[in-house]
């Protein structure tokens, strides 16, 4: 199939991705934390092409996306007061809940489970699509499972030409990392993915303590269940083998002299002292907000310069910088050094 190459500056291009998730077909849909797949969450031949053209396995939940907030109640069982707090404070945004699936909703959006992923997002492209395709959107990373997430059309292309119908094009995505997820299907709300909501801003907003899956920091053990299945598979890995390193500059220097590795993924300020090797950057070191926005296409780049043995700078992991640091450990499928 021939991708079509839309904008989303264009209203007969919304129009006609619209047309087109109503036909089943899939859609490559900007939104303001990465590109996402989108299909007619209520249609059981096109959420199947999503897994198929992402070779997404079977028992990887998709979040699906809504219009309004009123939207989302239709799709659970108990929209519950937490819920509707989170949704006042953050929806649209980055935020995805997870609440009871209704019975009516298609059990395959959530490979099977008995809860359902919701998110309204911001993106104003995405607000339109939305609204004109007039039905409930379920959208995975609009990227093949197991690469970095598309924070371009441009990655969206390079990943799944031909495999889609079309991709609507609306530049870089502000935020740059997926959204937050938070499970409230237990006792205490629990941050499953960290994004750009925080937890701290999750505790304001919600009035209470919101743990933090173990998965978040930590590789699971073989034998631990994921509470999100996602957190299973090996993520946002690009080719190349990372290790991130905790310490100062200078001890990373060190580090590099003795471990001679094709590169280094550092901070922008750091290049002028580590000029002897092929640097690939990813932000100002106390700018996690603009490391969030370049750090997917930071990781494309590693793989498009050939670099196998790669150090990488560790972000602090604060605020967004939690998404960061927690993308960035997957990346480097939990390679981490201090010195
Ligand atoms: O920002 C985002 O969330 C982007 C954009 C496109 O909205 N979407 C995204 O979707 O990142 P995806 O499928 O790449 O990641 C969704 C994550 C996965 O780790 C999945 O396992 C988890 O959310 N998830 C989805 N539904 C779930 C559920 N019912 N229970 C637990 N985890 C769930
Ligand atoms: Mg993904």
């Amino acid at each position: 199939m021939t991708t079509l190459r839309l904008s989303a500056e264009s209203p007969e291009d919304i129009a006609r991705c619209a047309a087109l998730l109503r036909a089943g077909e899939l859609v490559a849909m900007p939104t303001e934390t990465v590109y996402g797949l989108a299909a007619n969450a209520l249609d059981e031949n096109a959420v199947a092409k999503i897994f198929e053209a992402k070779g997404r396995p079977q028992d990887n939940p998709l979040i699906v996306h809504v219009a309004e907030a009123s939207q989302a109640r239709l799709l659970v069982k108990e929209w519950t007061f937490t819920a509707q707090r989170l949704a006042t404070a953050f929806w649209p945004g980055p935020l995805t809940v997870i609440l009871p699936r209704a019975d009516f909703v298609l059990a395959a959006v959530s490979a099977g489970l008995n809860t359902l992923a919701l998110r309204m997002p911001s993106h104003p492209a995405a607000q339109k699509l939305l609204r004109a395709a007039d039905v409930p959107i379920a959208a995975p990373s609009a990227n093949r499972s197991g690469s970095p997430s598309p924070t371009s059309a441009a990655h969206v292309l390079a990943d799944l030409d031909g495999r889609i119908a079309a991709v609507l094009d609306a530049g870089t995505c502000p935020v740059g990392v997926e959204s937050t997820v938070i499970d409230l299907t237990g006792d205490t709300p629990c941050l499953l993915r960290p994004g750009q909501v925080s937890p701290a801003e999750l505790e304001e907003a919600l009035g209470c303590a919101v743990d933090i899956s173990p998965a978040v920091l930590h590789a699971l053990a073989q034998n631990e269940t994921a509470a999100s299945p996602g957190m299973k598979y090996k993520h946002y890995a690009p080719e190349a083998e990372l290790t991130l390193v905790q310490g100062s500059l200078a001890e990373f220097i060190a580090l590099a002299a003795r471990e001679q590795p094709d590169g280094l993924l550092c901070f922008d300020e750091d290049v002028a002292a580590l000029g002897r090797w092929t640097c690939v950057t990813y932000g100002p070191r106390a700018d996690p907000v603009k490391q969030a926005q370049r750090l997917f296409a930071a990781l494309r780049e590693v793989d498009a310069l050939g670099l196998r043995k790669v150090l990488v700078r560790c972000p602090s992991s604060e605020g967004i910088g939690l998404a960061v640091y927690n993308r960035l450990l997957r990346a480097a499928g939990f390679r981490l050094r201090s010195k």
